[in-house]
């Protein structure tokens, strides 16, 4: 059992997840890479990818900091770290480290970043004013921290699917039970309780057709926790096959669109001391 796995462990923890992440990493790649832009990573930086899963953003920080840079990919989970040493091996990212560790005790310099990134984690753990902090404190003065955080305002299914609502409310009240899977409406305010200048935010959606495979990460999401739902009495086993069954075969009419999640992207400066 990985170190995220278990009871207290990473909520999405198991099989389908690596193939989650990496088409989650797929339909956000281009959102990362405006980030990038705008934050303006140069080559010969160093920077780390908190969470990085099994893709995370290593590729674009790969490619933007170049070969005289370096990245480093932090994960708790061993597994979704083996994933993501397969994919930097096939895809050449030999400026990629991956390290093993946890967020909450980071096992990382201090002051040793230009930026310090982390996407799709503070909704997993329970202090996530503290997990920024942490990340500050990776940050060199003068170096960037950068979040990239769900807001599910946007998420939306047509023709309308009432299951599909309930889907969304009863994943909302899962991931309530460790942290706030809406914390993108909060990270830009965030950031600057935390301390950070120049705070800037950018937001995205995408829109999906033709039976896209990331139209069926809520029902991959649901999947994985399904034990955990059921355990905390947000549902009943039927309950939930009548609801995962029913969005399933939403997803397979072929004029099914979706508006995804808005992804709510902000950075900051950590002050020069
Ligand atoms: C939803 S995934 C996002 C992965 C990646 N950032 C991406 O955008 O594809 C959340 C990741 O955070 C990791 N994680 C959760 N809690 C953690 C902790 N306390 N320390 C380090 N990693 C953690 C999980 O193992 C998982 O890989």
């Amino acid at each position: 059992m990985s170190a995220t796995q278990g009871k207290d462990g990473y909520f999405l923890a198991g099989d389908d997840e690596p193939e989650r992440l990496r088409i989650q990493a797929q339909v956000w790649e281009p959102d990362a890479e405006a980030m990038l832009e705008r934050i303006g990573v140069m080559p010969g930086w160093s920077c780390a990818d908190i969470g990085c899963g099994g893709v995370g953003v290593l590729g674009p920080l790969s490619h933007y900091v170049g070969t005289s840079g370096r990245v480093l990919g932090l994960d708790a989970d061993r597994a979704l770290l083996d994933t993501a040493a397969a994919y930097t091996r096939a895809e050449g990212l030999h400026n990629v480290e991956l390290q093993q560790g946890d967020v909450r005790e980071p096992n990382l310099p201090r002051c040793s970043f230009d930026l310090v990134h982390a996407r799709f984690l503070l909704p997993h753990v329970e202090s996530p004013a503290a997990v920024l902090d942490n990340m500050i404190s990776l940050a060199k003065p003068g170096g960037t921290v950068a979040s990239q955080e769900n807001d599910h305002s946007s998420w939306s299914f047509y023709p309308h699917c009432p299951e599909w609502t309930e889907l969304l409310d009863l994943l909302e009240r899962t991931f309530a039970l460790r942290g706030d899977i809406n914390i993108g409406r909060r990270t830009f305010h965030m950031l600057k309780e935390a301390g950070l200048q120049d705070v800037r935010i950018r937001a995205s959606v995408h829109a999906l057709q033709n039976g896209h495979p990331y139209m069926r990460m809520p029902v991959i999401g649901a999947r994985a926790m399904r034990e955990r739902m059921i355990a905390a009495g947000l549902v009943t086993d039927r309950e939930f096959d009548t609801l995962v069954q029913a969005v399933e075969q939403a997803i397979q009419n072929p004029d099914q669109v979706q508006i995804t999640f808005t992804l709510v992207q902000a950075w900051g400066i950590r002050p020069a001391a």
